[in-house]
Protein backbone atom coordinates (compact mmCIF):
# COMPACT_ATOMS: atom_id res chain seq x y z
CA UNK A 1 0.00 0.00 0.00
CA UNK A 2 0.77 3.37 -0.73
CA UNK A 3 2.67 5.31 2.30
CA UNK A 4 0.66 8.35 2.25
CA UNK A 5 -2.69 6.57 1.68
CA UNK A 6 -1.80 3.83 4.59
CA UNK A 7 -0.77 7.33 6.71
CA UNK A 8 -4.15 9.32 5.97
CA UNK A 9 -5.78 5.75 7.10
CA UNK A 10 -3.94 5.39 10.62
CA UNK A 11 -4.54 8.92 11.20
CA UNK A 12 -8.75 8.80 10.24
CA UNK A 13 -8.55 5.73 12.44
CA UNK A 14 -7.40 7.20 15.22
CA UNK A 15 -8.93 10.49 14.88
CA UNK A 16 -12.42 9.97 13.61
CA UNK A 17 -13.38 13.63 13.19
CA UNK A 18 -10.17 14.07 10.43
CA UNK A 19 -12.46 12.12 8.36
CA UNK A 20 -15.44 14.33 8.02
CA UNK A 21 -15.09 17.11 5.08
CA UNK A 22 -16.67 19.80 4.52
CA UNK A 23 -19.18 18.75 1.51
CA UNK A 24 -19.65 22.38 -0.52
CA UNK A 25 -19.97 25.72 0.70
CA UNK A 26 -23.66 25.80 3.12
CA UNK A 27 -26.61 27.19 2.04
CA UNK A 28 -26.83 29.30 4.09
CA UNK A 29 -24.08 30.61 7.24
CA UNK A 30 -24.60 29.56 11.04
CA UNK A 31 -27.13 31.37 13.05
CA UNK A 32 -28.06 29.82 15.70
CA UNK A 33 -31.33 29.96 17.26
CA UNK A 34 -31.80 31.14 21.16
CA UNK A 35 -32.82 29.05 23.71
CA UNK A 36 -36.34 30.07 24.55
CA UNK A 37 -37.35 29.81 20.74
CA UNK A 38 -35.84 25.88 20.69
CA UNK A 39 -38.18 25.63 23.83
CA UNK A 40 -41.18 27.19 21.79
CA UNK A 41 -40.18 24.81 18.39
CA UNK A 42 -40.30 21.34 20.44
CA UNK A 43 -43.57 22.99 22.49
CA UNK A 44 -45.03 23.89 19.33
CA UNK A 45 -43.96 20.72 17.66
CA UNK A 46 -46.58 18.43 20.32
CA UNK A 47 -43.53 15.91 20.92
CA UNK A 48 -44.64 12.54 21.96
CA UNK A 49 -43.22 8.93 22.69
CA UNK A 50 -41.60 7.54 19.16
CA UNK A 51 -41.05 10.91 17.35
CA UNK A 52 -38.14 11.07 15.64
CA UNK A 53 -36.83 14.73 15.28
CA UNK A 54 -34.49 15.74 12.35
CA UNK A 55 -32.92 19.59 12.18
CA UNK A 56 -31.92 20.18 8.82
CA UNK A 57 -29.03 22.61 8.86
CA UNK A 58 -28.12 21.50 12.65
CA UNK A 59 -25.57 23.72 13.14
CA UNK A 60 -23.86 22.84 17.29
CA UNK A 61 -26.71 20.92 17.60
CA UNK A 62 -29.14 22.60 20.19
CA UNK A 63 -32.42 21.56 18.66
CA UNK A 64 -31.67 17.87 18.49
CA UNK A 65 -30.12 17.88 21.96
CA UNK A 66 -32.55 19.91 23.17
CA UNK A 67 -35.21 17.10 21.89
CA UNK A 68 -33.42 14.32 23.74
CA UNK A 69 -32.65 15.93 27.16
CA UNK A 70 -36.56 17.77 27.44
CA UNK A 71 -38.76 14.61 25.91
CA UNK A 72 -36.63 11.56 25.90
CA UNK A 73 -36.81 11.39 21.97
CA UNK A 74 -34.23 9.85 19.53
CA UNK A 75 -33.19 13.32 16.92
CA UNK A 76 -31.02 13.56 13.75
CA UNK A 77 -28.85 16.55 13.17
CA UNK A 78 -27.83 16.90 9.64
CA UNK A 79 -25.24 19.25 8.89
CA UNK A 80 -22.86 20.48 5.64
CA UNK A 81 -19.88 21.69 7.90
CA UNK A 82 -17.65 19.15 9.82
CA UNK A 83 -16.44 21.79 12.49
CA UNK A 84 -20.20 21.91 13.38
CA UNK A 85 -20.55 18.58 13.24
CA UNK A 86 -17.68 18.08 15.79
CA UNK A 87 -18.74 20.64 18.41
CA UNK A 88 -22.87 19.23 18.10
CA UNK A 89 -21.10 15.88 19.13
CA UNK A 90 -19.17 17.13 22.07
CA UNK A 91 -22.49 18.77 22.97
CA UNK A 92 -24.43 15.77 22.89
CA UNK A 93 -22.14 14.30 24.95
CA UNK A 94 -21.25 16.28 27.75
CA UNK A 95 -25.51 16.58 27.75
CA UNK A 96 -25.63 13.22 28.49
CA UNK A 97 -27.48 12.41 24.93
CA UNK A 98 -25.37 10.65 23.08
CA UNK A 99 -27.11 7.32 23.06
CA UNK A 100 -30.26 9.36 21.63
CA UNK A 101 -28.65 11.78 19.40
CA UNK A 102 -26.46 11.51 16.00
CA UNK A 103 -25.29 13.95 13.70
CA UNK A 104 -24.78 13.52 9.94
CA UNK A 105 -22.09 15.17 8.42
CA UNK A 106 -24.15 15.61 5.17
CA UNK A 107 -26.13 17.90 2.43
CA UNK A 108 -29.75 17.95 3.83
CA UNK A 109 -30.60 17.82 0.18
CA UNK A 110 -29.14 14.43 -0.46
CA UNK A 111 -30.82 12.56 2.46
CA UNK A 112 -33.81 10.76 2.83
CA UNK A 113 -35.74 11.92 5.39
CA UNK A 114 -38.78 9.14 5.53
CA UNK A 115 -37.75 8.30 9.35
CA UNK A 116 -38.89 11.70 10.71
CA UNK A 117 -41.61 12.30 12.61
CA UNK A 118 -40.81 16.24 12.84
CA UNK A 119 -38.56 17.96 11.24
CA UNK A 120 -36.86 21.54 12.06
CA UNK A 121 -35.96 24.23 10.21
CA UNK A 122 -33.98 27.54 10.56
CA UNK A 123 -32.49 28.26 6.86
CA UNK A 124 -34.46 30.96 4.66
CA UNK A 125 -38.00 30.90 2.73
CA UNK A 126 -35.98 30.07 -0.81
CA UNK A 127 -34.43 26.71 0.87
CA UNK A 128 -38.28 25.62 2.41
CA UNK A 129 -39.41 25.98 -0.64
CA UNK A 130 -36.61 23.55 -2.11
CA UNK A 131 -36.98 21.32 0.52
CA UNK A 132 -40.91 21.02 0.22
CA UNK A 133 -40.77 18.22 -2.84
CA UNK A 134 -38.84 15.99 -0.71
CA UNK A 135 -40.63 16.79 2.63
CA UNK A 136 -44.25 16.03 1.51
CA UNK A 137 -42.61 13.09 -0.50
CA UNK A 138 -40.73 11.16 2.04
CA UNK A 139 -42.75 11.91 5.09
CA UNK A 140 -45.38 10.03 6.39
CA UNK A 141 -49.29 12.39 7.19
CA UNK A 142 -49.15 13.63 10.40
CA UNK A 143 -45.14 14.65 10.44
CA UNK A 144 -45.15 17.88 11.69
CA UNK A 145 -42.39 20.33 10.22
CA UNK A 146 -41.62 23.28 12.46
CA UNK A 147 -39.49 26.32 10.84
CA UNK A 148 -37.57 29.37 12.71
CA UNK A 149 -38.27 32.73 11.03
CA UNK A 150 -39.22 31.73 7.16
CA UNK A 151 -42.46 30.51 5.78
CA UNK A 152 -42.89 27.93 2.85
CA UNK A 153 -43.62 29.84 0.20
CA UNK A 154 -47.57 29.59 -0.48
CA UNK A 155 -47.89 26.64 2.09
CA UNK A 156 -50.03 28.08 4.91
CA UNK A 157 -49.06 27.25 8.32
CA UNK A 158 -51.49 25.91 10.60
CA UNK A 159 -49.81 27.70 13.73
CA UNK A 160 -47.78 30.99 13.98
CA UNK A 161 -46.14 32.00 16.89
CA UNK A 162 -44.12 34.82 18.29
CA UNK A 163 -41.37 34.37 20.54
CA UNK A 164 -39.92 37.21 22.48
CA UNK A 165 -36.03 38.55 22.01
CA UNK A 166 -34.98 41.81 23.08
CA UNK A 167 -37.19 44.33 21.83
CA UNK A 168 -37.66 42.34 18.85
CA UNK A 169 -39.54 38.71 18.71
CA UNK A 170 -38.53 35.24 16.29
CA UNK A 171 -41.26 33.50 14.80
CA UNK A 172 -42.21 29.88 14.76
CA UNK A 173 -44.57 28.54 12.19
CA UNK A 174 -46.04 24.88 12.24
CA UNK A 175 -47.00 22.92 9.15
CA UNK A 176 -48.55 19.07 9.51
CA UNK A 177 -47.82 16.71 6.49
CA UNK A 178 -51.39 15.93 5.20
CA UNK A 179 -52.90 13.09 3.83
CA UNK A 180 -52.38 11.89 0.50
CA UNK A 181 -56.12 13.01 0.12
CA UNK A 182 -55.40 16.74 1.18
CA UNK A 183 -52.54 16.50 -0.56
CA UNK A 184 -53.93 18.15 -3.90
CA UNK A 185 -54.71 21.59 -1.93
CA UNK A 186 -51.13 21.97 -1.55
CA UNK A 187 -48.81 22.44 -4.53
CA UNK A 188 -45.77 20.28 -4.01
C1 LIG B 1 -29.06 29.31 10.58
S1 LIG B 1 -28.11 27.86 11.00
C2 LIG B 1 -29.26 26.97 12.04
C3 LIG B 1 -28.56 26.08 13.03
C4 LIG B 1 -29.51 25.31 13.99
N1 LIG B 1 -30.53 24.59 13.25
C5 LIG B 1 -30.19 26.24 14.96
O1 LIG B 1 -31.39 26.52 14.75
O2 LIG B 1 -29.53 26.69 15.91
C6 LIG B 1 -28.18 26.91 9.44
C7 LIG B 1 -27.22 25.76 9.38
O3 LIG B 1 -27.44 25.05 8.16
C8 LIG B 1 -26.19 24.52 7.70
N2 LIG B 1 -26.35 24.20 6.28
C9 LIG B 1 -26.38 25.07 5.24
N3 LIG B 1 -26.57 24.42 4.07
C10 LIG B 1 -26.69 23.10 4.38
C11 LIG B 1 -26.92 21.91 3.61
N4 LIG B 1 -27.09 21.96 2.27
N5 LIG B 1 -26.99 20.73 4.25
C12 LIG B 1 -26.82 20.66 5.61
N6 LIG B 1 -26.58 21.75 6.39
C13 LIG B 1 -26.52 22.96 5.79
C14 LIG B 1 -25.22 25.65 8.03
O4 LIG B 1 -23.87 25.19 8.07
C15 LIG B 1 -25.74 26.14 9.39
O5 LIG B 1 -25.11 25.47 10.44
Amino acid sequence: MDARIARTRALSLKHPSRKKQRLRKPDVIYYPTPPETVDEILRIAKIKEGDVLYDLGSGDGRIPIAAARQYGIRAVGVEIDPKLITEAEKNARQANVSGLVRFRNEDMFRIDVSEATIVTLYLSEKLNVLLRPKLLGQLRPGSRIVSHDFRMGDWKPEQTVRVPWGNLYRTVYLWTVPTPRTMKKHSR
